[in-house]
Parts: C-alpha cells; sequence; structure tokens
C-alpha cells in the first residue's frame, strides 16, 4: 500500500461523515415537516410504486429521506472494501464494519417506523421509542464513520481506553440518553407546538409543561432539559484536566456551551424547525469531538495529533 493511497482514504472518509450528517438532519426534516407518511405506510415501495409517479411534497421529502440513506448503505460498502484493501483486518476495516452495519440497522429502524405507521399525527409512546431509537442508533453510526477516517490518518494502535474509563464510560451514556431524550421532546415539539407569544420565562415555560391534565409528550418536554444540563455539567468536569493538552477535549466543551445554548433559544422560540436543525447539527457535532477526545486518550497515552513518520 502506498501512503497517497492511504491518506487519500481519509478525507474521503471525512466528506462520508458529512455526509452522513447532512442525511441526519434531513430525516429530522421529515419528522418537522410531517412527511413521515408521505409513502403511505409502505415500504420497501413508496404507495406501492418503486418510483412515486406525480409525488405529493410530502412523498418527495420521504422518498428522498429513503434514497439519500441507501446510498449511505452504497457508501458503508465500499468503505469497508476500500478499508480493507488499504488495512486489512484491524481496527480501522472493524470501525467502518461497524458503521455499515448501524446503517443496516438505521435502515430496519426507519422501515419500522413505517410499517408501524409511527408517523403522521401518531402521538403513541410506541412512536416516542422508535423515534428516540432512530436517532439514537445515528450516534453509533457518526461515531464509526469518524473512528474510521480518524484512524485511517493514524494507522497505529487503537486506543478507545482513556484513563478514568468509569467516568468517561458514565459520560458517554448519558449524552445518548439526552439525545434520546431530545429526539422526544423534539417529537413533542412536532405534534404539540407552543406559541411564541405564550411567553413566560425559560424555566416557567419549561415547567408549565410538565402539570398533570398535558399529553406524556408534553409532560416530558422538561425532561431533556435536565438531562442535557446534567451532562454538560459531568462533562465539562471530566474534560477540565485535558483541556491544555488535548484539542478534541477543547473543542467539546465549546461545542457542550454552543448546544446548551442553542437548546435555550430553541425553549425561547418555541422550537422553530431551523433551530431544532441546528440544535441536532451542534449535538452531533459534540458527540464526534467527544468521541475522538476518548479515542485521543488511549493506554498509549496522548495522541498528539502528529502524523505517524513513515
Ligand atoms: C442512514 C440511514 C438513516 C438515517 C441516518 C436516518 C436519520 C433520521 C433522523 C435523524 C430522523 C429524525 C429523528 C428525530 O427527529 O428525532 C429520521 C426520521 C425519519 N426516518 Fe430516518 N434515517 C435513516 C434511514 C431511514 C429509512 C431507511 C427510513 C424508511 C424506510 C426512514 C424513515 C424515517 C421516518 C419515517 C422519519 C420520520 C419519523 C417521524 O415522522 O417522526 N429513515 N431519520
Amino acid at each position: 500500500m502506498t501512503a497517497p493511497q492511504r491518506s487519500f482514504l481519509s478525507p474521503v472518509a471525512w466528506l462520508f461523515v458529512g455526509y452522513l450528517l447532512a442525511v441526519i438532519l434531513f430525516g429530522a426534516w421529515v419528522r418537522i415537516s410531517h412527511s413521515g407518511d408521505g409513502c403511505g405506510a409502505n415500504w420497501p415501495s413508496c404507495h406501492g410504486e418503486l418510483l412515486p409517479s406525480d409525488p405529493a411534497t410530502s412523498t418527495r421529502i420521504e422518498f428522498t429521506h429513503r434514497v439519500t440513506s441507501a446510498l449511505c448503505g452504497v457508501f458503508g460498502v465500499l468503505l469497508v472494501g476500500w478499508s480493507w484493501r488499504l488495512h486489512g483486518r484491524g481496527p480501522v476495516t472493524t470501525a467502518a464494519g461497524l458503521t455499515l452495519l448501524f446503517i443496516v440497522l438505521e435502515g430496519a429502524i426507519g422501515a419500522g417506523l413505517v410499517l408501524g405507521e409511527l408517523t403522521g399525527d401518531n402521538d403513541s409512546a410506541a412512536r416516542a421509542v422508535v423515534i428516540a431509537l432512530h436517532l439514537g442508533n445515528t450516534l453509533a453510526l457518526t461515531a464509526f464513520a469518524a473512528l474510521t477516517a480518524w484512524r485511517s490518518s493514524r494507522p497505529m494502535s487503537f486506543g478507545f481506553l482513556p484513563r478514568r474509563r468509569a467516568a468517561f464510560a458514565a459520560g458517554l451514556a448519558l449524552f445518548v440518553v439526552t439525545a434520546m431524550t431530545g429526539a422526544v421532546t423534539a417529537l413533542g415539539d412536532t405534534l404539540f407546538p407552543q406559541a411564541v407569544s405564550d411567553g413566560g420565562r425559560l424555566v416557567a415555560r419549561v415547567l408549565d409543561g410538565v402539570s398533570a391534565g398535558n399529553h406524556f409528550l408534553v409532560r416530558l418536554r422538561a425532561l431533556h432539559p435536565a438531562v442535557a444540563i446534567l451532562a454538560a455539567v459531568l462533562l465539562c468536569l471530566l474534560l477540565r484536566p485535558e483541556l491544555r493538552r488535548n484539542r478534541w477535549a477543547r473543542a467539546t466543551v465549546g461545542l457542550v456551551a454552543g448546544s446548551v445554548a442553542i437548546g435555550a433559544v430553541n425553549v425561547a422560540l418555541g422550537a422553530p424547525g431551523w433551530v431544532q436543525l441546528v440544535h441536532l447539527a451542534a449535538a452531533q457535532a459534540t458527540w464526534i469531538a467527544l468521541i475522538l477526545t476518548c479515542a485521543s486518550l488511549g493506554p498509549l497515552g496522548y495522541d498528539t495529533g502528529a502524523r505517524p513518520r513513515r
């Protein structure tokens, strides 16, 4: 294998991470635009057709989500093949393989949403659970895709074993729970939109929904900000000792602060679609930075970011 071949895989894998993020944001647009039932309760066909003829806007949106996510699968297979050819059996190919596995799982969960009619105006607990899983699984996707990209330019031993391992595991788990509760809150915002004219102070606004008479999706709105603040505090404490030496740790802390700020703006403005998308993009970027922080705190000490000598 030649050095240029190796170094070419990494930028292409980063492009793939960017594409994944675009598909994820478009998926959120499917929910925000109430287009989840745009192909009816059919999968893999769309209203019984392979290619929808004379599609409505919601059909175009849902069908686009299906096509772009199917392309993720194609790119995922190519990434595994390329990693295998360049790196053989090892961490890079494993990370690429896991990316592909979670793409397939993501598609299966998406199909479950459609076939179970957990779309449109459906406000059941089942929809909340499945949409949280659909979003939770995206974290596995972006984590392994980013690890593929990052490690393919650093063909050294793969360390995902930070010191203070239990504390980091708790931080990662709390982040996943934060993202999944965020998906439930976002579903509540879509099905039970809050008029900005409702007014009220930020905290009062969040707590207002908790009253017993409300739908469970409105009552659960307060859960996400509470878990998110807990996660933000824990991550900042956890990463504090690493800040001076590790640029990914600095990026994570900055992105955590940005995500909390955008979350507050989201509540203040009554969760308009574009702020939801910015909030989701910030959350995914934070997650990727956190994963790369963990990967750079391996058992062999710090990966300083310098390229290895060939
Ligand atoms: C790489 C594959 C995929 C990714 C990354 C992805 C990502 C997403 C994301 C992030 C959301 C928004 C979640 C939220 O708002 O909290 C979403 C929504 C949705 N996805 Fe996917 N998705 C994928 C594949 C699929 C497939 C194959 C289908 C269907 C066959 C599908 C059907 C849906 C539907 C129906 C919604 C909207 C659900 C609703 O109305 O609440 N997805 N997707």
